[in-house]
């Protein structure tokens, strides 16, 4: 078995949910309040942006009452143990990795505490309510929307995370159902690449049968006791026993 030195992790919703955070498409998923085309598309937006700004407002405020779960901390402690390269992708619009003191990753899908402005591209960090309207910072125009990928946009650092792939010994998903593309289809273009795949997630996610491994159960509780077993390993063992 060949060693692993590049790894690349997928994040999603479900590595929050212990933190309190409700993902998409479980029982008490966000979309059970809300259909995804009425907050998440440019078309929502133009169309009543009063409701997409608030569904936003909502979550940006949740913030402020969670923390990092025990899975994001070990991601945080692997990120700052391992020695090689190493990159965790996110879907998740919080900012708990960050919070966890996680550093070498990236928000695919966006970022709640961020503002876009759609007139000239700027960004800039928001952590209040943006109310329909906001100038921007840098041109003044009046066109700061959340900085979120919407249904219909393409995810953010793409061709990072492509290159990534290419290079990965291992790609580990986290809590994520795999039912939105183009992060879905990411264990395909690594197992294509040749990395050794790992999935942990509550369930068995859309694409398990893609994984050579599935660990099913908490997050909180399979991630910690894998960062430790690849950190005693130093990658000379398959993430499998
Ligand atoms: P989902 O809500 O689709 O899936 C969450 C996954 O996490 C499910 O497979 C659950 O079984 C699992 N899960 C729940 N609790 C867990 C726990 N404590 N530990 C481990 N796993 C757990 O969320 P995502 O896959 O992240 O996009 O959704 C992908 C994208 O769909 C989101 O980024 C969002 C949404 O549309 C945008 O906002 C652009």
């Amino acid at each position: 078995m060949a060693s692993i030195r590049n790894i690349v992790i997928l994040t999603g919703a479900g590595i929050s949910a212990e933190s309190g955070v409700a993902t998409f498409r479980g029982p008490d998923g966000l979309w059970e309040g809300h259909r995804v085309e009425d907050v998440c598309t440019p078309e929502a937006l133009a169309a009543d942006p009063a409701l997409v700004h608030e569904f936003y407002d909502m979550r940006r405020a949740k913030l402020g009452t969670v923390k990092p779960n025990a899975a994001h901390h070990a991601l945080a402690r692997l990120d700052a143990e391992w020695p090689g390269e190493l990159l965790i992708v996110t879907q998740n619009v919080d900012d708990l990795h960050e919070r966890a003191g996680a550093k070498r990753m990236l928000h695919m899908h966006g970022e709640l505490l961020s503002a876009l402005c759609a007139g000239c591209g700027a960004r800039q960090r928001w952590t209040g309510a943006m109310p329909p309207g906001q100038a921007c910072g840098a041109c003044g125009m009046a066109a700061l929307r959340p900085d979120i990928v919407f249904f219909g946009e393409i995810p953010y650092r793409m061709d990072e995370i492509e290159a990534a792939l290419a290079q990965a010994d291992l790609f580990v998903s986290i809590g994520t159902s795999g039912a939105v593309y183009p992060a879905a289809g990411f264990v395909r273009l690594a197992h294509h690449y040749g990395a050794r795949t790992l999935e942990l997630n509550l369930d068995p996610s859309e694409g398990s049968s893609w994984f050579d491994e599935s660990r099913l159960g908490r997050a909180g509780e399979l991630v910690p006791i894998w960062v430790a077993e690849i950190l005693a390993d130093g990658g000379q063992a398959p993430p499998s026993a």
